[in-house]
């Protein structure tokens, strides 16, 4: 088929590149000429494991533009909407990119049927107000002509350092619409992944006993619901994990060994129960504020999702209370942190703890050093001015350290040599490391929930 992406962020080129690998013919469009300067060198714009390996593979399949025109809209079967929707203060979504996409894809709308997928995580209920749009628009430029398009939701479930690998082998694909026409269409361009039969990429082995990929078929508004239900739901089981953990720590028991004792339960499962500095990124604090602010608007509060922000919220000065008490005065203490992104495996800074944390340390009065395998570049450009000093190697950030604080579980940290390091407090914002060889060294460990 061919296919167009609008918006080459991180779900855009995933989208892009698995779907050229498939054998589609893909144009990714953006408005930012250097994203696309750079895409047409085979160079990604963000770090993503397998990600600029697979697209240099799918070159000869996948174009870029940042020109309507070129992007051949008339010809074009499916049409991706994965513009950014970020968060306004009042937590709703600010959705004036999605607005201009629907608007230019509506402007060059041709004859032929063309499915509009909306990729982006939009409030619930905007598939219906993009439909709008576009008929508005294309109304007032295609005189007397009658407007073939339809509009379906089919949200992106992909986990940032694990993209490529949940793109070509998800848990299942939800698809929103109904009509009948678009329907098929998406379950025939998606069929390779429903059926699991293409050949695994390098370096992307296809996990065991996948033989196939549910398919979710529903209506526009729940499919909407499906992706804001799903990330408040994994964000609020870390919160769960984080409210326990500071009991936890009060009464003397060790949160690792308790998450382990409930994740063993099937009912529960062991994944995201890791105790810790919480969640950042770019979805799950704008996802659940999206949601109560979406409540709000019918008059409904959503008590178990705004308490799971606040515990969230609180894990970040928790962490620097624990350095407090440990060092007594912060004022003019030279801390190092280990790991500057929300997570690791990837360069992206969006909601990061380590800014709050910074920022913290520094109101304290605590002088920051900072290291990062990946997101020095961003950090630099994005918060060269909160006065952390970044550090290009990690030995840099930890001379004259009176205080460490692992931020990032980056797993080359747990290989630093420690031996050679002096014993200062570390803080370990992960409960990451590995504690008993640190203590054994000397070293006296702080970890979350413990
Ligand atoms: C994605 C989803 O879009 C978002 O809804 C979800 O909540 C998080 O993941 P992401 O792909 O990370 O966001 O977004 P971002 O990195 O902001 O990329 C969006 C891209 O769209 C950028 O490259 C931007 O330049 C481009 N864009 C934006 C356009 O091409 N056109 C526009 O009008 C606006
Ligand atoms: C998330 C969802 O997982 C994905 O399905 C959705 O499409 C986008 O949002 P992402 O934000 O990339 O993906 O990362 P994820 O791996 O979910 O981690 C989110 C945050 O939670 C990270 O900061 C991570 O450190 C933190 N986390 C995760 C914990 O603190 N404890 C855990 O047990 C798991």
């Amino acid at each position: 088929m061919k296919v167009l992406i609008i918006g080459t962020g991180y779900v855009g080129m995933n989208t892009g590149v698995v779907l050229a690998y498939l054998g589609n013919q893909v144009t990714c469009l953006d408005v930012n000429e250097e994203k696309i300067a750079m895409l047409r060198q085979g160079k990604s714009p963000v770090y993503e494991p397998h990600l600029e390996e697979t697209l240099q593979l799918v070159m000869n399949k996948i174009q870029f533009t940042s020109s309507y025109t070129e992007a051949d809209i008339p010809n074009t079967d499916v049409v991706f909407i994965t513009v950014g929707t970020p968060s306004l203060p009042d937590g709703n979504a600010d959705l004036r990119y999605v607005r201009q996409a629907a608007e230019s894809i509506a402007e060059n709308l041709g004859e032929k049927f063309t499915v509009v997928v909306n990729k982006s995580t939009v409030p619930i209920g905007s598939g219906n107000w993009v439909e709008a749009i576009m008929h508005e628009h294309f109304n007032s430029n295609h005189d007397g002509q009658k407007a073939d398009f339809n509009v379906v939701s089919s949200p992106e479930f992909l986990a940032q350092g694990s993209a490529m690998h949940d793109s070509f082998y998800p848990d299942r694909i939800v698809v929103g619409s109904q009509c009948e026409r678009s329907v098929e269409r998406l379950q025939e361009l998606f069929s390779p992944i429903l059926r699991q039969d293409f050949p695994a990429p390098p370096g992307l082995p296809r996990p065991e006993g996948l033989t196939e990929v549910p398919l979710l078929v529903c209506d526009l508004t729940s499919a909407e619901m499906i992706k804001y239900a799903a990330n408040a739901f994994l964000a609020l089981k870390i919160s769960y994990v984080n409210e326990i953990g500071r009991l936890a720590n009060k009464v003397g028991a060790d949160i690792q060994a308790v998450s382990k004792g409930i994740g063993l339960d099937k009912r529960i499962g062991n994944r995201f129960l890791s105790a810790g500095l919480g969640w950042g990124g770019s979805c799950f604090g704008k996802d659940t504020a999206a949601l109560v602010a979406t409540a709000r608007d019918y008059r409904l509060e959503m008590p178990i999702i705004e308490s799971a922000r606040a515990i969230n919220y609180g894990q970040r000065v928790l962490a620097v209370d624990l350095l407090q008490e440990k060092l007594k005065i912060l004022k003019g203490k030279h801390v190092a942190l280990l790991g500057f992104s929300f997570k690791p495996n990837t360069d992206d800074l969006r909601d990061a703890p380590s800014i709050d944390i910074s920022k913290l340390l520094i109101q304290r009065g605590a002088l920051v050093r900072a290291h990062d395998p990946v997101a020095l570049t961003n950090a630099r450009s994005h918060y060269g001015d909160i006065g952390v000093v970044f550090c290009n190697e990690v030995g840099e950030a930890l001379k004259d350290a009176e205080a460490i604080m692992l931020v990032t579980e980056w797993p080359e940290y747990r290989e630093l040599d420690w031996e050679s390091i002096p014993r200062v407090p570390i803080v370990d914002g992960r409960n990451f490391l590995d504690r008993e060889r640190l203590e054994g060294l000397g070293f006296p460990v702080i970890g979350i929930g413990r």
